[in-house]
């Protein structure tokens, strides 16, 4: 037999030498041990938080449509609810307030009522000393009537340095309430640098800032706005959002500013479809960074899981590990709650 033996392959026995490789990576994947040993990314539940959307009243506990198994909670239910899931390894959440529409107005002052819902709730979560981190979205979209992210200018876009001023007192009053970090989401210029200012100079030093560094103006917050009832009323926020279509340059140019700035944590959302700009917004700073996996990446896996067509633990859990493996050390993610029963501590 000839090397031009066309039958020869069918017998493995008999392989031709070039088709025996020297290096088999395969062996490094034989069995469950082996595997286990050589893992390397792997999700705890302390690098979780779990996001919160509260209003106010009593005894509320309202499912979301475009979010199944996500729910508006009032703070008494918000604070059950949580301790619950402090007692099951989850270490921080982040509050958002969904506010009645007729407490909206063009400045969004309900966001400085220290009777408001997020206000109440950080409060009720000193009062029963609920062992987790509060960590407060800072923004003014929920509590504006026009939609947008702080007061307009005449010409309709948001005036940046007045969001700032309301901002470092929206920040100081999260503060008072006993907020341990505070995340400002409205993507203002300069916004890391006069909080930093602002809770330092009255006795805020020990708050720390999550910024959302790199927040681009997404399509797939769309189910969050529905929850937080925030749809901006007209346009959008791509004048004050990043563009999905710039270079990965804009982002990292965010990350160092807010760096410079004084962020504790450097946040990039969303998270699935910016694992690329994650991964290098980790290699270029030493801050840790954290990344929001949205209520689109939620509300896409969530559908095919209730279809059966995406298995629900093997999703979740590997999204949450391809989150942590691009570089995130916290990851905000509405399948926390899940994902406990699975991730070690
Ligand atoms: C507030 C804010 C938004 C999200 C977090 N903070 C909405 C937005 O920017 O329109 C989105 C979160 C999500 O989609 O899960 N500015």
């Amino acid at each position: 037999m000839g090397i031009y033996d066309t039958h020869m392959d069918q017998n493995p026995s008999r392989t031709m030498d070039c088709c025996k490789p020297v290096i088999r990576p395969r062996r490094l994947r034989r069995g469950e041990l082996m595997r286990s040993m050589l893992q390397r990314v792997r999700p705890r539940r302390s690098d979780l938080i779990v996001p919160v959307f509260v209003t106010s009243g009593a005894q509320v506990h309202t499912p979301i449509a475009s979010m199944p198994g996500v729910y508006r909670y009032s703070p008494d239910t918000a604070v059950g609810w949580l301790s619950g899931l402090a007692e099951r390894g989850l270490a921080a959440f982040l509050v958002f307030g969904v506010i009645e529409r007729g407490r909206k107005d063009a400045t969004g002052s309900e966001a400085l009522n220290p009777e408001n819902p997020v206000c109440q709730l950080l409060r009720l979560v000193r009062e029963k000393n609920l062992p987790m981190l509060a960590m407060t979205d800072l923004c003014f979209c929920e509590y504006t009537d026009h939609g947008h992210c702080g007061p307009l200018c005449a010409d309709g876009t948001v005036d940046n340095d007045a969001t700032l001023e309301l901002a470092v007192r929206q920040a100081l009053l999260h503060a008072q309430c006993g907020a341990d970090v505070i995340a400002p989401s409205g993507m203002m210029d300069g916004i890391i640098g006069a909080l930093r200012r602002g809770l330092d100079s009255q006795g805020f030093a020990d708050v720390a800032l999550m910024s959302y560094a790199v927040k681009y103006a997404s399509a797939f917050y769309g189910p969050f706005r529905d929850a937080a009832e925030s749809a901006p009323q007209s346009g959008d926020r791509r004048g004050y959002q990043m563009d999905p279509l710039r270079g990965v340059e804009e982002a990292l140019h965010e990350a160092m500013l807010d760096e410079r700035q004084g962020a504790d944590v450097l946040m990039v959302k969303p998270a699935m479809p910016y694992l690329d700009v994650l991964a290098q917004v980790r290699q270029r700073t030493n801050l840790p960074v954290a990344a929001y996996q949205v209520s689109g990446e939620y509300a896409m896996l969530q559908a095919a899981i209730a279809q059966g067509w995406l298995d629900e633990r093997g999703a979740i859990c590997e999204s949450l590990a391809a989150i942590k493996r691009a570089g995130a050390d916290w990851i905000i993610t509405y399948f926390a709650e899940r994902a406990a029963n699975w991730l070690e501590r």
